[in-house]
Formats: structure tokens, C-alpha cells, sequence
């Protein structure tokens, strides 16, 4: 495909945003030249929604990625989606290096890319193996390659329970605390044909549905707004473990993306 001066252009323009170097188109991972080469027969309805301010749309309406978790909650719609882009943690019992590594939690920085959801959902499927080919951003850049603005942070607050935190600088959208309640194996590719392996060759962690819990002790935190209900993980990149503890540590990370789809009540 012939790439227009917008692409070379935005491209350029992306490097100087980000701590990511200048290089030739055919230098980039391929999972950002198959971002970019889509984007140039998609760039008019795209240019406008990627900009470093928040675009403004209507996401309600957004349709979560096909699989066979159970769908959401009848009466929730989307109420945030976002890139989450970070590390999943792992532990070994070296003196057991033929037993599977054992899951640790995760920490990941959140970007908001709701209005990319809405407006090209096949877009979208393309961001996670694009933004894990490349170093997580430093904080305060936005996400390659979409330049999407921070919405909030992922960990663990114990072992089991997921935590998105929406409180940034910018915006206060609460906290919640979430346990998987259904998980199936990742497709082989996302969006039906594009790669989802890490750049260190992982494969992509498995799809979730998680379901917003009250927290320990009973006693939500002041900014528990309450609004979310249900999240999925969907279109995983990378951030499976190796299948044993052969050659590994007693704990390690795996580079990582995913789409977060967060559901509410309006
Ligand atoms: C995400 O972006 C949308 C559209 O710009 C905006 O309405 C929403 O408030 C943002 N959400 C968060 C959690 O930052
Ligand atoms: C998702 O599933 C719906 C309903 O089964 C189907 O109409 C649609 O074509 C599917 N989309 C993709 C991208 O597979
Ligand atoms: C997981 O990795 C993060 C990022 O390096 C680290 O801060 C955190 O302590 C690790 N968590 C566990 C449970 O090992
Ligand atoms: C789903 O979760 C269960 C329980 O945590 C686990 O045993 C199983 O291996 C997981 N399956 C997939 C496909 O991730």
C-alpha cells in the first residue's frame, strides 16, 4: 500500500510526541507498520479523535469484541475503554522448575481510548500488539500509537483482586475492585488476522470477564463511584508465562497490552 504524506507526517509527528526514535517505515515492528497501514485508508474518521486533548463522542454504543465470555449484564452499556499497557507478574518455585509459573497480579497504566472504540472498533483491535512492540511510554507521554491521554492505573490489591483506579490529575472517575468470573483462551490472532505474541514471543494472556466486588472489609473507598459493574479483557497481547520454570527466576514480569472494556449503569 502506497502510505500518504498524512501517514509519513504522522508518524514523524508520533516520534517527536513520544520517547520513540525517528525511523524508516519498513524499520518499525510489524504489528505498527499493519496499525499505520490501516490507519491511511481510515485517516480522515481517525485524524480527528486522536489528538492530545480528549475528542469528544458518543461511546455508549460500542460493541465489544465477538468471543464466548458471557456478555455483559443485561441493562449495562460501555462506560470507559481503554489500552492498558504494563507487565504481568509471575512467581516460580525454583526447586520445581517442571511446575507452571504461578500468576502474581499485574500493573498496567490505563489510556483512554474510548471514541477509537466507538468509531473503529478494527482500529482498536490493532493497539494492543502496535503498543507493545514498542517501550511502554514514559509517564505523562501519551499511548503509541494512538497518542491516547492517561484515564488511570491497573494493579493488584491482593492476589485475586483486580484494581482500576480512574482517579488521574485530570479527572476523578472512581475505583473499582473486580474478580474474574469467566476466562477463555485468547484467539490465536486479534481481529482475526493480526499477530498478538510479544515482541519477546509470549502469547497473549487469556480473555476475562471480571466482576466489580465490594472491597475488603466492606468499606468503599470515598472515590468508589460505583458506576462500574462488570470489565472485560479483550484483544490480549503478549504477557503469557513460558508453560514451566525451567531457566526462570523465582519472579518475573511478561510485557503486556490489552483492551479494557469497562461497563455501568448510565
Ligand atoms: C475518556 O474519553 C472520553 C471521550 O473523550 C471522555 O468522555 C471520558 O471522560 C474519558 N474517560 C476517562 C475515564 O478518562
Ligand atoms: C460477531 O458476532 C456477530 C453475531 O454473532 C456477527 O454478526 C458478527 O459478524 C461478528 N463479528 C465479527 C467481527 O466476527
Ligand atoms: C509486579 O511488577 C511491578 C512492576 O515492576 C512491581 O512494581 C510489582 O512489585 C510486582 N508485583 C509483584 C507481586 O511481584
Ligand atoms: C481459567 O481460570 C481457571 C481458574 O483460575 C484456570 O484453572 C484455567 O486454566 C483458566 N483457563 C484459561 C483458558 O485461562
Amino acid at each position: 500500500m502506497q502510505l500518504s504524506f498524512f501517514i509519513l507526517s504522522s508518524l514523524a509527528c508520533l516520534a517527536a510526541a513520544t520517547p520513540i526514535e525517528k525511523r524508516h517505515l519498513s524499520a518499525w515492528p510489524s504489528p505498527v507498520r499493519t496499525y499505520f497501514s490501516a490507519l491511511s485508508s481510515r485517516l480522515a474518521a481517525i485524524r480527528d479523535i486522536t489528538p492530545k486533548t480528549l475528542p469528544t463522542c458518543t461511546f455508549t454504543s460500542a460493541v465489544l469484541p465477538n468471543s464466548s465470555l458471557p456478555a455483559p449484564s443485561p441493562g449495562l452499556i460501555p462506560w470507559h475503554i481503554a489500552v492498558g499497557r504494563g507487565t504481568q507478574n509471575y512467581t516460580c518455585d525454583t526447586s520445581t522448575p517442571q511446575a507452571a509459573p504461578k500468576p502474581a497480579g499485574a500493573v498496567a497504566t490505563l489510556y483512554n481510548t474510548s471514541c477509537l472504540a466507538a468509531i473503529n472498533p478494527y482500529m482498536l483491535s490493532l493497539v494492543p500488539a502496535a503498543a507493545l512492540s514498542v517501550s511502554a511510554p514514559l509517564p505523562g507521554k501519551g499511548l503509541f500509537p494512538t497518542q491516547s491521554i492517561l484515564s488511570g492505573h491497573h494493579f493488584f490489591s491482593d492476589l485475586t483482586t483486580a484494581t482500576f483506579n480512574l482517579h488521574t490529575e485530570r479527572a476523578n472517575y472512581g475505583i473499582t475492585f473486580n474478580k474474574k468470573i469467566a476466562n477463555v483462551t485468547a484467539p490465536a490472532t486479534n481481529a482475526g488476522d493480526v499477530p498478538n505474541k510479544g515482541p519477546d514471543g509470549s502469547k497473549p494472556v487469556p480473555w476475562l470477564k471480571l466482576q466489580t466486588q465490594t472491597p475488603n472489609g466492606n468499606v468503599a473507598p470515598s472515590d468508589d463511584l460505583g458506576g462500574v459493574k462488570e470489565v472485560y479483557r479483550v484483544n490480549t497481547a503478549g504477557g503469557a508465562a513460558p508453560s514451566t520454570c525451567v531457566n526462570m527466576p523465582a519472579t518475573f514480569e511478561v510485557q503486556y497490552a490489552a483492551e479494557y472494556w469497562f461497563y455501568g449503569t448510565a
